[in-house]
């Protein structure tokens, strides 16, 4: 079977672990030079060791995508290891569970950092670089999440943050779209990861619940009844990452086993 993405290169943020790496594996699966991006300088080291064994170049780079300036840097390794880019992932993100009276103002920015202004910035950047190489076709994925299209107590700047970021991705799809660069969203369900065992750990503790009995809780309002994997959803972003979806843009689709819709 031919492999789609050979000699493209893809930016996977968060990819040290749970969704984003998932994603980095997809690519890899598909031949693309894999440019893995996470805070976690050890975890992002593995990570490469484990896509490399796809036979794909992969460049593991520890950065903060909160800070412009290491984001600048980075697009400065990136550009010279393989000069073009031709898709863009942003997985990173974070969340605070703790009730919106009880929040400070750093921890309403820093969520907002990681889960917004990093996408601001990468977005640009990655635009910048495709359109200077005449990339056809280009593509931009964020993870957003289902927080973002209802409100989750406990959960206020994640949920705020991801709405804002389904509006972002509209506004850089309407100024992209005369270059050829698709840019969506996807909004997961509860997705099987380390971040959402924290999470169910620290909500149920301001929800006055065990964790187990929390989870139940939750698992009773997904009409599918389970979480998702994190396969799941990075095949659904490997598919928006395709020729496939080359006149998709501006959307963000909710991946929830019917979570939103009762
Ligand atoms: N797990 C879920 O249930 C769920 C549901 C909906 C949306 N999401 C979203 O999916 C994405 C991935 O979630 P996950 O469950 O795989 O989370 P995770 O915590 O398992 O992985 C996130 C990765 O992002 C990295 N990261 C965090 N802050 C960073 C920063 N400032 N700079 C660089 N890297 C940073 C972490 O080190 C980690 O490796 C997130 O944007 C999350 O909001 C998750």
């Amino acid at each position: 079977m031919s492999k789609f993405l050979s000699g493209k290169t893809c930016i996977v943020t968060g990819a040290a672990r749970g969704i984003g790496k998932a994603v980095a594996v997809k690519y890899a699966q598909q031949g693309a030079n894999v440019v893995i991006i996470d805070l976690n300088k050890e975890a992002i080291e593995a990570a490469a060791q484990d896509i490399e064994s796809y036979g794909v170049s992969v460049l593991p780079l520890a950065v903060n995508v909160a800070s412009a300036q290491e984001l600048n840097a980075a697009f400065d390794k990136i550009e010279s290891a393989y000069g073009t880019v031709d898709v863009l992932a942003n997985c990173a993100g974070i969340s605070v569970s703790k009730l919106l009276a009880d929040l400070s103002e750093e921890e309403w920015e820093r969520v907002f950092n990681v889960n917004l202004k990093s996408i601001f910035l990468l977005n640009n950047l990655a635009a910048k670089n495709m359109i200077k190489n005449g990339v056809k076709n280009g593509k931009i994925v964020s993870i957003s999440s289902q927080a973002s299209k209802i409100g989750e107590v406990g959960n206020g700047p994640y949920c705020a943050s991801k709405a804002a970021l389904n509006s972002l991705t509209q506004v850089f799809a309407l100024e992209l779209a005369e270059h050829g660069i698709s840019v969506n969203s996807v909004c997961p369900g509860y997705v099987d990861t380390e971040m959402l065992r924290e999470v169910l750990q620290k909500r149920s503790v301001v929800e006055g619940k065990a964790p187990d009995e929390y989870e139940k809780q939750l698992m009773a309002q997904v009409p599918m009844k389970r979480l998702a994997s994190a396969e799941e959803i990075a095949e659904f972003m490997l598919f928006l990452s395709s020729e496939g979806a080359n006149y998709i843009t501006g959307t963000s689709m909710t991946i929830a086993g019917g979570k939103t819709i009762i």
